[in-house]
């Protein structure tokens, strides 16, 4: 960073050597421009600082000091009851990470926890991966997640990011939804694990990866135990999941989809992930009676285990709950891959191995090609299934 002498030396040399006169002309005085850009700078430089902010003082000074420093360093910050570690609206090319264990005081309230918003704006943890966001999830689960009971915060709001990054955090003890992944355009989340296994009897809702009208998004090598979708897509195009673990949960999901300001879901692939232990391996929903479009969908090498319900769902039929009612043609399923699938004894012989049920005429050119998913009982009230799709 030059400082202001040296942009003005750097002036007067220059006007010499334009100058071949043998007296040197005088250094001229610094335009209002030159003086502009001197001050611009100092600003830069003041922001290139590395700002550090720890314990429990540091939360204060870090909503405060967030826009004057381009590295924030968030080291075992304690954020009190109630209150959002808020960093939205940061400067371009911010980068916060977190050090240590940050923790969030318990209060009943809807959240978030942890709010980013930006463009190019990189969020991580430290390089061991030992960088831990603890939600205190144990004080809110009464096994009603969302749907009642306490009132839980949401945890990890990444809206409004452009070509950002969000790396290498561990989410330990959400109280309920973890990422909220909404508006953004280009955003990469790589290397996150998300633990809510502790919630395993009594957390409920806790989805890892909510995504919804965004472009570009992927998301890689993510580890998620919890107790709703791994991932659940309701609206976005060209959004990829590759890579991932999923356990405890839903599943992989597209949906559900219908009823929102955006219902179009395009461009999307799951691939080489596995999901286990889980009460669905792949589902895509379309709320029965609703208007929108899901097409171009890949879900390619993937590998199922221990599943309690369905291997495969494709339902039209969403009303809240799973396969109700008459399916309709509202929300149509358009080149859909499913291939690769490996999961041969995955599901529990209570549950169905693959169900699909659309609405007339309202799924079509679909790719089906190694699903092998076995174990559960084939469903007998699969409709409009295309011909080339074994609903088992
Ligand atoms: C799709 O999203 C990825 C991840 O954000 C991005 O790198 C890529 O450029 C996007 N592709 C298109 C065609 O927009």
């Amino acid at each position: 960073m030059r400082s202001y002498a040296a942009l003005c030396l750097a002036f007067g040399v220059q006007a010499i050597l334009a100058n071949p006169a043998p007296a040197p002309a005088p250094t001229p005085a610094p335009s209002a421009q030159q003086v502009e850009r001197a001050v611009e700078e100092r600003a830069i430089e003041r922001r290139a600082a590395t700002c550090t902010f720890s314990g429990s003082l540091g939360y204060s000074s870090a909503s405060k000091s967030k826009s004057s420093c381009s590295t924030i360093i968030l080291n075992a910050l304690t954020v009190p009851a109630g209150k959002t570690l808020d960093m939205t609206d940061l400067p371009d090319d911010t980068t916060i990470i977190f050090e240590g264990e940050t923790s969030f005081a318990y209060s009943e309230w809807e959240g978030p926890l942890f709010a980013v918003s930006g463009n190019n704006i990189k969020v991580a943890g430290e390089a061991n991966g030992g960088s831990i966001l603890n939600g205190n999830g144990a004080s809110y689960w009464d096994g009603e997640g969302s749907n009642g009971g306490k009132t839980k915060p949401k945890f990890f709001q990444a809206h409004d990011l452009t070509d950002s990054l969000i790396e290498t955090l561990t989410i330990l003890n959400p109280p309920v939804q973890v990422f909220s992944i909404n508006g953004v355009t280009n955003l990469e989340v790589a290397y996150v694990t998300i633990d809510a296994s502790a919630g395993n009897s009594e957390g409920a809702n806790t989805d890892g990866f909510d995504i919804g009208a965004s472009t570009g998004v992927l998301i890689e090598y993510a580890t998620v135990y919890n107790q709703d979708d791994c991932v659940a897509i309701n609206s976005g195009t060209n959004i990829t999941f590759r890579n991932g673990y999923c356990s405890g949960g839903h599943g992989l999901s597209i949906g559900s989809v219908g009823g929102r300001d955006d219902n179009t879901v395009s461009g999307i692939s799951f691939t080489t992930s596995t999901v286990t232990e889980s009460v669905n391996g792949i589902r895509i929903k379309a709320i029965e009676g609703d208007t929108g479009t899901i097409t171009d969908v890949l879900y390619d090498d993937i590998t199922l285990s221990s599943i309690s319900k369905y291997g495969i769902l494709i339902e039209q039929n969403y009303d809240g709950g799973d396969l109700h009612g008459s399916p309709t043609s509202g929300i149509p399923i358009t080149d859909l891959t499913v291939k690769n699938i490996a999961g041969s004894g995955a599901v529990s012989s209570s549950g169905y191995d693959v169900v699909v049920v659309c609405g007339s005429g309202a799924c079509s050119s679909w790719t089906w090609s190694s699903v092998v998913v076995t174990g559960g009982k084939t469903y007998a009230s699969c409709q409009n299934v295309p011909s080339n799709v074994a609903c088992s």
